[in-house]
Formats: C-alpha cells, sequence, structure tokens
C-alpha cells in the first residue's frame, strides 16, 4: 500500500510527502510507515486511485436528472458500482464501473443523452493525492494575513498610527459582539431551564477588550445560586408535607435526578454536555474535558463558526476579566500595546497555543507581562494591584476563594497617569524590559508591581515540603508551581500563569525581545519609509522561521563544556583563568573528536596542519597575531607544554599554531601588545576544516556487536570505553560489506559561546554521499560523539 517513493531523503533525515512529516532516521521512518496516519492516507489513496481508474466525469447534469437516472444510463456501457452527485446538484456526477473496460465503452460513445437532455462524458483528470495541512498557525497562512496588511500598515504615519491600526483591523466588530451576546443570552434561557437560577457568565477575550475576531468564547456557568435553590427546594419538600407548598419550578428540572452539592465535576459536566447537544441549535463536536486544571465542556457553534468553553467553577477568571477591562479604561494606551504585542508574539510563535495547552505563553500571561511592564516605567503607566486595592471604596471590597480580589468598578476612581511616553517608544521599551529581564531570579507579581526573589518562594517550597513529611494528612499551602517564567496571578497568587511555559519557550520569547530591541533602534523602526518599503511595526512582524527547518545543511553536534576535562590546576577556578580555560579546553575536544573519528570509527581524516583561523574575515593582521599569542599564552599558562601537545595530534597542532613566540605571562588577558584579546566576543576559534572518509556501515547494528562482544563482562553502555567502541567498529568493517561509494565528509570545528556557556561545535557536511547514508551517520553521531569525546577526554585526563 504504502510506496517507498512517499519517502525522500533531505539533509536532515527523511520527509514523508504523503503525511507532510519530516523523519530524523531509518528507525523513525519504519515506525511510521507502519503507524496509523500513514496507512490511513495510503489506503485512502489506493481507493482514491481505484476509483479514478474506473470511472468517467459526467456534465452538464441538469436538475430533472437523478442519481438513479445516471446509474441507469450508464449501466448499457458495463456494470455501474457507485454514481457520486456534486452536493448542489445538477452540475456533475462521477460514474464508478467495476470494470476498467466500460470507460472506454462509454467514452467511445459520441453523444450522450439523459431525459433528452445533452451530457458530456470525460475520463477522469488524474490528481496527485495531497494531504491538505491544517490551515491554523500555519506560517504561510500568517504570511498571507501578513502580506494583506502590509500596504495598509505601510500608508500609516507613525508608528502610533499603525499600533492603532492593528486594534481596528482585529478588534472584535460590533456585529460580532453582538452574536456573541445573543448566543450567550441564548444558553442562558436554556441554561436556566435545567438549573433555576444559575447564571452564565461571559469572560476572556470576548469582553476583556482585547478581543480579535474569531477569539473563543469563554463561558462560566455559576450554578451557586442553583445549588441554594436546591437546597431550598429539598426542604420546602420537606415541610410540604407540613403544609408548606412547593413554587414547582423542580417538578420536572434534570435537579430531580441530581444532586449539585455532591455530584463530581465530571458528572456535572457530562450533564452541560448532553444540555448543549439536545438543547441548543447549531451547536456541535461538543465534549468535556475534566482532566484539564479547570474541567471544561468545549463546543462549536456552527452558524457563528465559534469555539466555546463553558466552566464549571472560574469565578476568579470572571473577576480577572473585570480587572483587565478596568486596565483598558484607565489607560488607553494598553490596547493598541497588547493588539500589538499579541500580534507580535502570534507571528513569532510566542503565544497562543494551538490547542489551548502547550510550552508557549497563553494570551492572558501574556497581557499580564504587558500590565507588569507598564507598572514599572517610570513613572509607571498603571498602578500596582495592591494599589488599585486601596483606590476602591467599601462596596467594592471582594474577596474570591479567599482571595482578595478588590478594585475599583469605574476607571475614573484611578488617578491619570504621569507618564507621557508615546506608543512607540512604550513598545520598544516593551521590549528592552524584558531582553534583560532576569527571569530566573524572579517571580513576577503584579500586585506588588515588582519582581519578588525566587529565593523566597524557593525556601517556602523546602518548608511545605519539610512540613509535608511531617504531617502529611494536613492541609498545606497552595504554593505557584516555579518554573523558567513565574508570573503570579494578581489574585489567586498561589498560581503562575506561565506554569506551562518551558524552558526552551522562554529562551525564544526572550530572544525575540532581544532582536526587537534592536530593531526598534534603527531608523526603519523610527521614521516612516518614503520609498513605499517596509517599516514600523511591519518588520517585526516577519513570522518567526524553523532555522533548523529552512537550513537543513547546517548539520551541527555540540559538546558542552565540562571543568572535569581541564588540567586539574585550572578546574576550580575556570572564570580566574578567563580565555585560558577555554583554549586548552577546546583544544583537547578537537584532538578528542579527531581520536574518536580515527580510532573509534575507522574515519580516514585529513586535518590541515595550518594556525588557528576564525569564522570573522574582516579582521585585521594585528588582530590576528594577538589572537594567536594570545592562545599561545593561555595554553602557556595551563600546565601542559603546547610541544608535548602538538606532538599528540595533528589537530591540536592546528589549532595551536602560533605566529609569535610564546609569552611566558601570567596576564593571559592581555596581549604582548598590551591589548585585551576579546576573544569570547568577537572571534570564534575553529580550525581549518578537515575531510573525512567513511566507507563502512559503523553506525548500524552497533549494539548487537557491543552485546556480542562483552557478552560475560558487565555491560558497557554505548559510548563508555574507547577499545570496546573500536572493537565494535572493527568487527562491523569486517563483516558487514564495505558501502558502494565511500562518504565523504567534511568536519569543521569551532569554539562558541561565552565564558558562561562555552561549547564546542562541530559542523558536518557531506562532500560526496552517492550512497546516501549520511543522514544516518549524521544521526548517529549526534548521540555517540560527544559521549564518547568525554569518555575519551576523561581517560586522557587519567593517563595524564
Ligand atoms: P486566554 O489565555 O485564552 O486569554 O484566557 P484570552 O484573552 O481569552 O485570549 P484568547 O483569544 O481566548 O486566546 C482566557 C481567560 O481565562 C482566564 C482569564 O480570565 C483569561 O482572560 N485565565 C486564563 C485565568 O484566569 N488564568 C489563567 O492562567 C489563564
Amino acid at each position: 500500500m504504502s510506496s517507498d517513493s512517499d519517502i525522500q531523503t533531505t539533509s536532515r533525515g527523511f520527509f514523508c510527502s504523503l503525511c507532510n512529516a519530516n523523519l530524523p532516521n531509518m528507525p523513525s521512518v519504519d515506525q511510521h510507515v507502519k503507524g496509523r496516519k500513514h496507512q490511513t492516507l495510503s489506503t485512502v489513496r489506493a481507493t482514491r486511485k481505484t476509483q479514478e481508474e474506473h470511472s468517467v466525469f459526467v456534465s452538464g447534469i441538469k436538475p430533472e436528472i437523478s442519481q438513479s437516472d445516471v446509474t441507469e444510463y450508464f449501466q448499457q456501457f458495463g456494470a455501474v458500482t457507485d454514481v457520486i452527485m456534486d452536493k448542489d446538484k445538477g452540475v456533475y456526477a462521477i460514474v464508478q464501473f467495476s470494470e476498467t473496460e466500460s470507460i472506454q465503452s462509454a467514452l467511445s460513445c459520441v453523444e450522450h443523452k439523459m431525459k433528452g437532455l445533452k451530457v458530456r462524458v470525460k475520463p477522469r483528470e488524474k490528481k496527485e493525492f495531497k494531504l491538505i495541512p491544517k490551515k491554523k498557525n500555519d506560517p504561510q497562512n500568517l504570511q498571507q494575513v501578513l502580506n494583506r496588511l502590509t500596504p495598509e500598515l505601510c500608508q500609516q504615519a507613525s508608528v502610533d498610527a499603525q499600533m492603532k491600526y492593528i486594534v481596528e483591523r482585529f478588534q472584535l466588530g460590533e456585529n460580532e459582539k453582538k452574536a456573541r451576546s445573543l448566543l450567550v443570552q441564548l444558553l442562558q434561557e436554556v441554561f436556566v431551564e435545567f438549573f433555576p437560577d444559575s447564571q452564565i457568565l461571559p469572560f476572556g477575550s470576548s469582553v476583556n477588550t482585547f478581543g480579535i475576531h474569531s477569539c473563543d468564547l469563554d463561558l462560566f456557568l455559576d450554578l451557586e445560586n442553583t445549588k441554594v435553590f436546591q437546597a431550598q427546594a429539598k426542604s420546602s419538600t420537606e415541610q410540604a408535607v407540613e403544609g408548606v407548598p412547593d413554587d414547582g419550578r423542580s417538578e420536572d428540572s434534570i435537579l430531580s435526578d441530581i444532586d449539585l452539592s455532591t455530584a463530581s465535576p465530571a458528572e456535572l459536566l457530562d450533564l452541560v454536555a448532553t444540555i448543549l447537544i439536545r438543547c441548543v441549535p447549531s451547536v456541535h463536536k461538543v465534549h468535556a474535558v475534566s482532566t484539564a486544571r479547570l474541567p471544561v465542556v468545549k463546543f462549536h457553534h456552527r452558524e457563528l463558526n465559534l469555539q466555546g468553553d463553558i466552566t464549571l467553577n472560574n469565578r476568579l477568571g470572571v473577576r480577572n476579566t473585570r480587572f483587565l477591562q478596568l486596565c483598558s479604561g484607565v489607560e488607553e494606551r494598553l490596547r493598541p500595546l497588547v493588539y500589538t504585542i499579541r500580534y507580535w508574539a502570534k507571528q513569532k510563535q510566542l503565544a497562543g497555543n494551538p490547542s489551548g495547552a502547550g510550552p508557549l505563553l497563553n494570551n492572558y500571561a501574556l497581557t499580564l507581562l504587558i500590565i507588569f511592564y507598564l507598572q514599572n516605567c517610570d513613572p509607571p503607566v498603571l498602578p500596582t494591584v495592591d494599589q488599585l486595592k486601596d483606590m476602591a471604596c467599601e462596596e467594592e471590597e471582594c474577596e474570591i476563594e479567599g482571595w482578595n480580589c478588590t478594585f475599583p468598578s469605574q476607571p475614573i476612581a484611578v488617578q491619570p497617569s504621569k507618564n507621557t511616553q508615546d506608543l512607540s517608544s512604550l513598545l520598544s521599551d516593551f521590549f528592552s524590559f524584558y531582553a534583560k529581564f532576569d527571569f530566573a531570579s524572579s517571580v513576577i507579581s503584579l500586585r506588588e508591581g515588582h519582581a519578588l526573589p525566587i529565593v523566597n518562594f524557593l525556601s517556602q517550597a523546602k518548608e511545605d515540603e519539610t512540613m509535608q513529611e511531617e504531617n502529611p494528612t494536613k492541609a498545606h499551602p497552595h504554593r505557584p508551581k516555579l518554573g523558567p517564567l513565574n508570573l503570579l496571578d494578581p489574585f489567586e497568587l498561589s498560581h503562575n500563569v506561565a506554569g506551562n511555559l518551558n524552558e526552551r519557550a522562554l529562551r525564544s520569547f526572550q530572544k525575540e525581545c532581544q532582536e526587537a530591541e534592536k530593531y526598534c533602534r534603527s531608523l526603519q523602526y523610527q521614521h516612516k519609509s518614503t520609498k513605499g518599503k517596509p517599516w514600523g511595526l511591519l518588520r517585526l512582524f516577519t513570522p518567526h522561521v524553523d532555522v533548523q527547518h529552512n537550513k537543513p545543511e547546517q548539520l551541527t553536534i555540540d559538546i558542552p563544556f565540562k571543568a572535569t576535562s581541564l588540567p586539574e590546576v585550572l578546574r576550580d577556578e575556570p572564570h580566574v583563568a578567563g580565555d585560558a580555560f577555554r583554549l586548552p579546553w577546546f583544544q583537547k575536544v578537537c584532538s578528542s573528536v579527531e581520536v574518536v573519528l580515527k580510532t573509534v570509527l575507522k574515519c580516514h581524516v585529513d586535518a590541515p596542519k595550518e594556525g588557528l583561523c576564525r569564522e570573522d574575515a574582516a579582521v585585521d593582521a594585528e588582530d590576528m597575531e594577538t589572537t594567536s599569542a594570545s592562545i599561545s599564552a593561555s595554553l602557556n599558562d595551563s600546565t601542559e607544554s603546547v610541544e608535548s601537545q602538538n606532538e599528540a595530534t595533528p589537530s591540536s597542532a592546528a589549532v595551536v599554531g602560533a605566529k609569535r613566540p610564546l609569552s611566558s605571562g601570567s596576564d593571559s588577558s592581555v596581549s604582548p601588545h598590551g591589548k585585551k584579546p576579546r576573544l569570547a566576543k568577537r572571534r570564534r576559534p575553529q580550525i581549518p576544516p578537515w575531510t573525512c572518509v567513511q566507507k563502512h556501515v559503523v553506525w548500524a547494528g552497533r549494539r548487537k556487536v557491543r552485546r556480542e562482544l562483552v557478552k560475560d563482562a558487565d555491560c558497557k553502555p554505548e559510548g563508555s570505553c574507547v577499545e570496546l567502541e573500536s572493537q565494535v567498529t572493527a568487527y562491523i568493517a569486517e563483516k558487514e560489506p564495505e558501502l558502494r561509494e565511500p562518504l565523504e565528509f567534511k568536519v569543521q570545528l569551532l569554539m562558541v559561546g561565552g565564558t558562561e556557556s562555552t561549547r564546542a561545535l562541530l559542523k558536518l557536511e557531506p562532500s560526496s554521499d552517492k550512497a546516501g547514508v549520511f543522514q544516518d551517520f549524521f544521526h548517529f553521531l549526534e548521540g555517540f560523539l560527544p559521549k564518547m569525546v568525554e569518555t575519551v577526554l576523561q581517560k586522557e585526563g587519567r593517563q595524564a
């Protein structure tokens, strides 16, 4: 069913053109091909092909011709197995025969007439079967939206005008708001029938003033009053026996079947789902998600093309929506900022998890980050939540689930800000603020309007743990779940609204803020282009591109710095040694990589014995000398002599090829010219590329061979023993046939990162891969090489 032609080799592995899936290696290809998606699509494709080969296309069918007329007419050419009429009936039909010969017979007939009306019969077009990818979050789709937006934004007079235009372009229109409110009204009428005195309350983007076209409709079904009603009804039934009349509302209510005070959330959700399905027109795709942090019933409204969520316990959500509305009312610059930053974050794939849950920021968290930044402007644009609490009057006091949710109900109660910055500068300052923000040591508090030290929370967590151990049955205070980004909800202080974010998502967020900050300093941001070129916001909105996907030729392996591989004298104080620790380490990594490729994997390695060079080609000769001399100086500072290193491996010679005599000075950060070498910032030490040749499939079946070789010995994990791994390679090279064409590839080694994040990068690139094995080899190396280099470094360390 599946054909090999579906799987193509790419420079990052494999690609299944049937399923639009990237696959890293052969085992994943095997797994994918056996998987449900691939199997189903293969079956669908096979069925379509059979249909194509057995059918004809009939056009010009008039409304008075029915499906059975078509079947009957075409039976004269052979047995008809199926007739598909188009939906709007009367335009075309596809007639499928059981035998392919019938097609010829039908096509050879010069004129076709049904009920006296002429129709045309043509062979089926052979269409390539293609999976149409889902549109949501498709970068191409985002690009299309941006393409339409570009001329309009270009025409605006300033960045401020562009930001206001974004609001205009994306905000919910009056009709959309009306349609939503009618749906809410309808739901209210339906639910109150089943749950007397219940209330359905919208919250979130539909009503928080930051909604965009087609945003979700978040609803809270408040059953508190219904519970009271039910309790009263119960007692009145008991009393009715004693003569107190019942108001009759609960008689045929669903409430006679369920006790709200004892029903589980799952039971209630099921009930709500059933009511939606049975009683609300146009609602479909209803399902309850009881495992979410806040259990929810999801539905889709067909007519309005609207996704809705109903929760049963989200009074806090309704209150924090009121808080966002208040902030918008107090500060008119907030909406343009939120719309612009939300759009930027969407384009850069930083926020808006497609299926609700996921590792990215949710829109609520992103909005809170914006408000927190505005609280920290100088002078502040928005007050802290604690300050707002003090501005409220007695009637506005509010506590929900034990949390203080007090703030004024009207914006007028809040003094206008003294900050007069325009939107453009507030936006660029937002990026600067988070570009430098120390997320690792902070917990963001909108209530206090500043970052709290994370250590306080960590010690609380420790205390809780001890208390839990000592007294497991006692109820313990809820603490926020700490993660890479800690952003406390302004009211529910035990909730980290960014608790779902992973390290990578935070890194992307901060990196994009840094990029945006840089861009905002440029003239293109600040000044309208007179030549109609993209300017201002437009360049900020360029969709994120998956660099790895678009630049597959850059196959790199990362070897992070480890202090254990340093000479002992430097091990405890690498920060003091500066570049003196980085360079000898890099040199050792280079020679270890060479050992792994040559000795362990039996590659032929041609490593030029030239001096150290670097990526930055536009460096003057004097600088170059400074580099070499300072490297030498650094090496001289270490305990090992350069001469002995040079003898050890050719690559070490390549690294240390010094232009100047070695300096014996102890200050490694100063060159013989008295210049600072600035290695960490401006240059990337690297060695000229090696050319390597591999003739055997040394990566395939290694585990099996290893197991056989160490039969009785302790089973050693992969990459933990140089001798064993060399034996495995030798065994494979002897037993398995050579590659029909040897694999030739280039290896470029360079050192990157500053003192905090030193690492060696190996860039691999095939120069001749006629056997098509480079991908497999690379994926094997990705896992194997760093482990093996570590083993070689440790071994050398022991021998030194
Ligand atoms: P969203 O993150 O969906 O925000 O949270 P949104 O503004 O509605 O944006 P979209 O367009 O639907 O993505 C919806 C609401 O859920 C509550 C808030 O009231 C928020 O406005 N919420 C969300 C919380 O109370 N806590 C959370 O951690 C997340």
